[in-house]
């Protein structure tokens, strides 16, 4: 499963089989061998740390289709399958004239992974336009329609990450994008990247190509370094917790939440700890941004791992926070 997940680790499945048909999962769930198996869904393997041999079946989800499915007054619906790139899927609707995806430009995956963690980068999360999706339930057989409550979506969150892990299969997903687009431009590295390029009533498309340029100077591209993006959530602590750090690091990065708690710059705290452009193994910090860990070549899970526990401790030992991890552990 080399080619599968981005982080590039040479997985072996025990049992493997690629779904590009709703009505394949039916099959699947009345097989006497593989209904007793434990369940891995796959989408595209790029929030996910599989271990070297994954017990049990891997289901590649890989069912297709784009459609403008309806509109009232305020939105057009769109829909995507499961198995759709993420990308392409946000390419698409900009090409259609349709702004409300355009922060999410270039997030790895596909369309059915989204909602399982809620994707989210400048200034926007996927439930800000999600409408519903339809699933595929392994305890009913049946497939039903959840909506936005349904999910429970928070911070890279949802219930697909939790109660709902390894029994719904995500089918399709189906988007509100307002007709009455506005820009966000909340992040202040998106702003600035518009105002460099002397636009100041951006469209969608100016808004997607300002966010390809950030995240291609930032991020890793998993095509050349094995990564599974942020490794760790921003952790949110209290205001006494955000106060006692800042009066010792008064560098500390903290943003205000609705609720009045902090989310701390997870990558600050590591970057703190020394551990940029460090590696254990052949697992390393990614050297423009420490919240990304990569595979230095021929990487175990195993050893991303030792390193990811290696910077918990660090980081719990010198501002007393624990980092919780963001991918999947298979
Ligand atoms: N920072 C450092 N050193 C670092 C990295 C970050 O000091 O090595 C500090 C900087 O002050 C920077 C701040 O942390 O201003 C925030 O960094 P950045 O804007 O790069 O964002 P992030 O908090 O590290 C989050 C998401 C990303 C998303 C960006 C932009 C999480 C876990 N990660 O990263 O999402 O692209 O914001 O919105 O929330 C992902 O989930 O895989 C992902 C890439």
């Amino acid at each position: 499963m080399q080619a599968m997940n981005t982080f590039g680790i040479a997985a072996v499945a025990q049992q493997f089989v690629r779904i590009e048909q709703c009505e394949q999962l039916a099959v699947v769930r009345c097989d006497p061998v593989l209904s007793g198996l434990p369940r891995l869904v796959l989408g595209g393997g790029s929030n996910l740390v599989l271990p070297d041999s994954v017990p049990g079946l891997v289901l590649q989800i890989a069912l297709p289709g784009r459609e403008v499915v309806a509109q009232d007054e305020d939105y057009v619906y769109v829909r995507g399958g499961a198995g759709e790139n993420w990308h392409e899927f946000v390419q698409w609707t900009l090409e259609l004239g349709l702004g409300g995806l355009e922060n999410l430009s270039l997030i790895p995956g596909t369309v059915g992974a989204a909602p399982i963690q809620n994707i989210g980068a400048y200034g926007v999360e996927m439930q800000d336009v999600f409408h519903q999706l339809t699933a595929f339930d392994f305890n009913s057989g049946q497939s039903l329609t959840l909506n936005k409550e349904e999910c429970c979506f928070a911070y890279r969150d949802s219930v697909f990450k939790r109660a709902y892990r390894a029994r719904m299969v995500i089918l399709d997903v189906t988007f509100a994008l307002p007709k009455a687009w506005q820009p966000r431009l909340a992040y202040a590295d998106l702003a600035r990247t518009l105002a460099q390029q002397q636009i100041d009533a951006p469209q969608p498309a100016d808004v997607s190509a300002a966010i390809i340029a950030i995240r291609q100077a930032k991020l890793p591209d998993p095509q050349v370094i094995g990564n599974a993006g942020s490794f760790f959530k921003n952790p949110i602590v209290t205001t006494a917790v955000r106060d006692r750090l800042l009066t010792h690091y008064p560098q500390l990065v903290s943003y205000p939440q609705a609720d009045g708690r902090y989310k701390l710059a997870a990558g600050w705290l590591i970057e703190q700890c020394g551990w940029k452009g460090k590696s254990l193994g052949r697992a390393g910090v990614y050297e423009k941004q420490a919240l990304v860990l990569v595979n230095r070549g021929g990487a175990s899970a195993a050893e991303v791992r030792a390193l990811a526990s290696a910077i918990q401790a660090d980081v719990q030992a010198r501002f007393g926070v624990e980092l919780e991890t963001e991918p999947v552990f298979a």
